[in-house]
């Protein structure tokens, strides 16, 4: 059975969506909203965690109370558009472990590379979360989590702010087992790879770089 996708269509990622999407939008805003927004979609990618519980006395007596069950989750950036989406989730998540896959594209074979690779022990015991704003041809993140499954990692979802079809597509033939949580699922790719009506280049539009 393959994964779910899921398209997080609250009003508020909605909203945000749509201001950074606007050519107009200046860097310090574009950087803040996409911190807003990756933890509205933290939220919905961690709704599953499974939670146990553990002996607390509050001031009107004890409880069992629930608290996250097992080890940290471990947050993956695929650099280097992923470090965007990084300080938001650490903000709701602060014990969560952290990696980075650095890929980039072999203009020859067109095939990603691998030039940074460093991720937490113990992968194959934790919720692993790998990020990427932009789900577009899908080659990169396909290629980091192929990475992620030889480090031991088994239990892997994918949080994205905009997906193509032909990325998810990808994802799906590729790792069915990755469960995409996704801002928008937008229209197609343009002829260089590009996520149509999408924002640009996610990383230049959050470095302020061209
Ligand atoms: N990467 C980006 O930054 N933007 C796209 O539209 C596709 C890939």
């Amino acid at each position: 059975m393959t994964a779910p996708v899921i398209e997080v269509t609250h009003p508020l990622v909605q909203h945000k969506l749509s201001i950074m999407r606007d050519k107009s939008t200046p860097t310090p805003l574009f950087r803040q909203l996409l911190k807003e927004i990756s933890q509205l979609l933290a939220y919905e990618i961690t709704r599953e965690m499974p939670l146990t519980t553990h002996h607390i006395e509050t001031p009107m007596g004890g409880m069992e109370a629930p608290i996250l069950e097992g080890r940290k989750l471990a947050l993956i950036s695929i650099l280097r558009a992923g470090n965007g989406l990084m300080d938001g989730v650490l903000e709701l998540i602060p014990t969560a472990r952290v990696g980075f896959v650095g890929l980039y594209r072999d203009e020859e074979t067109l095939k990603p590379v691998e030039y940074y690779y460093k991720v937490p022990k113990a992968l194959e015991e934790r919720l692993v979360i790998a990020v990427d704003p932009m789900l577009a041809t899908g080659n990169s993140s396909v290629a980091a989590i192929d990475l992620l499954k030889k480090s031991g990692a088994k239990n892997i979802r994918f949080m994205c702010l905009l997906a193509a079809p032909e990325g998810i597509a990808r994802m799906q033939e590729a790792h069915p087992d990755v469960a995409i949580v996704t801002g928008s699922i937008d229209e197609c790719l343009n002829d260089v790879g590009y996520i149509v009506p999408g924002l640009g280049d996610a990383g230049d539009r959050i470095y302020g770089t061209t």
